[in-house]
Formats: C-alpha cells, sequence, structure tokens
C-alpha cells in the first residue's frame, strides 16, 4: 500500500489580535485516500474555514505538515480548487465566462476549456445559460455555476465549506444529488465542511466530528451505507443521533 492521497498531520494554528492569543486548531491530523469523500461538521466559530484556509496557503499556519501522496507540500494552492458559501462569482462575466475563471489563471488551452465548460454547464442543469450575467439567476443556479467552476480547474482536491449553507431545502437537496452525480463522474477527492448533521450523512463516506475551538478532530465516523441515501435509512438515523450527541457536548463545554 502506499501513502495516503492526502495526508494533514497536527497542523495548528492560534491568531494573535491586539496582543490576545486566539487558539484555533490544535493538532489536526487527517488522512484521506484517493476519491473520497470526507466531511467535517463541528460547532460554529470552532476553526473550520479557518482549517481551509490554512490547506489552501491563504493562512500560515504555526505548526503541522501537509502531503500529497507522501510528498510535503507547503499548500494546496494549485492543487485543489476552493468552493465557498457565498458563490463570489464575478458580477462582470457570463456563467460561461466566469466558469472559465480557472483555466484563464491556470493558462489552460482556452478553445478546449470552453468546450468542456460548455458540457460542464449541460451537466449541471444551465445549458442555454451560458451567456446570462450572474445577477440574473437564483441563489441554486449560481451556486450551481460556482461548482462547474470548481470542477473546470480539472485539480484532484476540492475543498467545499459549506457550498449549499445559504439555499432553501430543496434547493440544497438538488445540490447535494448533483454535487453526488459530478462526484461520481470525476472522481476528485472532496473535503466537505457543513454545520449540518444530515448533509455530512448523506453525502460522505466518512464525517469528522471537530471540537470546539480550538479544533481538532474528535472522532471520526465512517457511513458504510451505499448511495443514494435516505436520511430514514436506519443506519443513517442512528449515526446522526451519534453525531448529534458528540455537537452537543462540544457546544456545551463552551457554554457558561
Ligand atoms: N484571519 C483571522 N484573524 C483573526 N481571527 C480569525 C481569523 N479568521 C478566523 N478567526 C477567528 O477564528 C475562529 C474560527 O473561525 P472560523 O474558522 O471561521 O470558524 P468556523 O468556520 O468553524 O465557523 C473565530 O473565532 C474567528 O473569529
Ligand atoms: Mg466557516
Amino acid at each position: 500500500m502506499g501513502h495516503p492521497f492526502l495526508e494533514i498531520h497536527r497542523l495548528s494554528k492560534t491568531f494573535v489580535l491586539n496582543g490576545r492569543k486566539l487558539p484555533v486548531l490544535q493538532g489536526i491530523s487527517l488522512e484521506v485516500q484517493e476519491g473520497e469523500f470526507v466531511a467535517l461538521i463541528g460547532p460554529s466559530g470552532c476553526g473550520k474555514s479557518t482549517l481551509f484556509n490554512v490547506l489552501m496557503g491563504l493562512v500560515p499556519a504555526d505548526e503541522g505538515e501537509i502531503r500529497l501522496k507522501g510528498e510535503p507540500v507547503p499548500h494546496l494552492q494549485r492543487r485543489a480548487a476552493y468552493m465557498i458559501q457565498k458563490d463570489l462569482l464575478l458580477p462582470w462575466r457570463t456563467v460561461l465566462q466566469n466558469t472559465l475563471l480557472y483555466p484563464e489563471i491556470l493558462g489552460h488551452d482556452l478553445p478546449r476549456a470552453e468546450a468542456r465548460a460548455r458540457e460542464l454547464l449541460q451537466e449541471v442543469g444551465l445549458a442555454g445559460f451560458e451567456h446570462a450575467w450572474p445577477y440574473t439567476l437564483s441563489g441554486g443556479m449560481r451556486q450551481r455555476v460556482a461548482l462547474a467552476r470548481t470542477l473546470m480547474s480539472g485539480l484532484p482536491v476540492l475543498l467545499l465549506d459549506e457550498p449549499f449553507g445559504a439555499l432553501d431545502a430543496l434547493t440544497r437537496r438538488r445540490m447535494q444529488q448533483l454535487l453526488l452525480k459530478l462526484w461520481q463522474h470525476y472522481q476528485p477527492t472532496i473535503l466537505f465542511v457543513t454545520h449540518d448533521v444530515e448533509e455530512a450523512l448523506l453525502l460522505a463516506d466518512r464525517v469528522g466530528v471537530l471540537t470546539a475551538r480550538p479544533a481538532r478532530i474528535r472522532e471520526m465516523v465512517e457511513v458504510q451505507v451505499p448511495r443514494p441515501r435516505s436520511i430514514a435509512q436506519e443506519p443513517l438515523l442512528r449515526l446522526r443521533q451519534k453525531l448529534l450527541q458528540l455537537l452537543e457536548s462540544e457546544v456545551q463545554e463552551v457554554s457558561p
């Protein structure tokens, strides 16, 4: 057996604000296999987005190591695509132009990229909207563009930070199904942050529960249930109970 695809070893980060220290990550370690879908849940403010910012090299870590296929890397920039709740579409670019952002930044062949972008937009249900402006789209449609743009990067790792957090329940459910379809098709390795236990259980191969700040991994839970899943399935109901209890115990530890 070779190395795990992505290894995170004892990542730690303390912010210093006006001379006061705020420890946010405390020795986060995680191994992810190639093509695996790992969800991370944790109390609000525990450090989930900070973990992704550190992984992307946007925030320097104090300690720790990241390895990709066994090789130490400083961060995952140009190795991972990052998507957050706010879709961050560029308002002055059409849907198609937004989808072509990564190929432009990465210096890929643009005519070929455009052909792929059109295919991907079709796959996410946006055929016919290539030349629409972002402001004319619904929240769900904007997240579809963001998802297509993320996949257009062709990068092997996707870091998704509460990507569907701002959507209504039905749109969210459809986006989850779309994400699973795209994951099965393109087989990226996914780290998916959510505060929604059910979302984690419907999507992921494993769910990591983070502690209250400073975050470390409290427990990893395997979800060995074939997809498509329904939250009403017995093993998922049991896991849901377990995850909720873990989360609640973390939230209690920080409140007075
Ligand atoms: N760049 C920063 N400088 C100082 N403090 C920060 C910075 N980014 C995040 N924090 C603090 O770190 C803590 C964790 O934030 P965050 O990672 O966004 O939590 P989560 O995503 O789990 O809700 C919060 O208390 C937040 O205020
Ligand atoms: Mg966050």
